[in-house]
């Protein structure tokens, strides 16, 4: 689940560990951006769409939305249990405390940042400092189609050459959107910095979770089984998501009261 169509990076990561596997993907297009809402908003819609995808027969939920993942993860390990439950935050904390990460800097939106939980769960892995930027004009940036140009690059420079990223060793995406410009953002940076991001960590994870309650798919998934749903279909969507995707996508539109 996603707050819309930034998800499909997480997704596209997933189908290429786990080609068998079916995957059903909902993105909250009437709800986006969830990073300028409140966690109480973004708790209410990752429920909804929870109820809905557990109740379409997955068997294991990947909140792959960061402002997602930072609001509403404990409300729904809380009525789903913390097994068939995956944020995109530990798998990429894991991975910055497996590097020996010193210096952490984390990019993502306004709610993500101001929440502090990449703060607290880098702190509680060992790193020894964090510096958190919100960098909340990328996102629509992206989804507007500014990658690799004059103005990418000017906002993306803007954001990474401030203050309070000097000295991080390593660079977390926390956005569903940032790997799109990963090798923007490098450019930026001294060539030493390590750029993480949620997108191989999660599928490593999510495979790690199968395997280990012996769900994994023992058949090849028909790709016709897979199943893209958004709460609002508009056509400018549909043509990003095969920027995010990769592929061409056939979305549904699926209203949840
Ligand atoms: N998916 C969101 C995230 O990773 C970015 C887009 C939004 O704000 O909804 O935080």
């Amino acid at each position: 689940m996603d707050s819309g169509i930034g998800g499909l990076t997480i997704a596209k990561s997933i189908k290429s560990v786990l080609p068998s596997e079916t995957l059903f993907y909902f993105g909250d297009t009437v709800h986006l951006p969830y990073g300028d809402k409140s966690p109480k908003a973004i708790i209410k819609y990752s429920n909804q769409i929870a109820d809905f995808l557990f109740g379409s027969g997955c068997k294991l939920l990947v909140i792959a939305c960061n402002s997602a993942s930072v609001s509403a993860y404990d409300s729904l390990i809380k009525k789903w249990g913390n097994d068939k439950i995956i944020n995109v935050i530990d798998p990429v904390v894991a991975t910055a405390a497996e590097f020996n990460s010193q210096h952490v800097g984390v990019i993502g939106t306004k709610r993500t940042i101001s929440s502090k939980v990449y703060f607290t769960k880098l702190t509680n892995a060992g790193v020894n400092k964090v510096s958190e930027l919100a960098t909340p004009l990328l996102a629509n940036m992206i989804e507007e189609g500014f990658i690799n140009n004059s103005i990418s690059h000017a906002l993306i420079e803007n954001y990474i050459t401030r203050p309070k990223l000097a000295g991080i060793d390593s660079l977390i995406l926390a956005c569903t959107h940032y790997p799109l410009i990963s090798a923007e953002i490098a450019s930026f940076l001294d060539k030493n910095v390590k750029i993480l991001d949620s997108t191989i960590p999660v599928a490593q994870a999510v495979l790690d979770n199968l395997t280990a309650r012996d769900l994994l798919s023992t058949e090849a998934n028909n790709i016709a089984d897979d199943k893209f749903w958004v709460s609002d279909l508009t056509s400018s969507f549909q043509k990003t998501a095969r920027m995010f995707f990769g592929e061409e996508i056939n979305n549904k539109k699926k209203v949840l009261k």
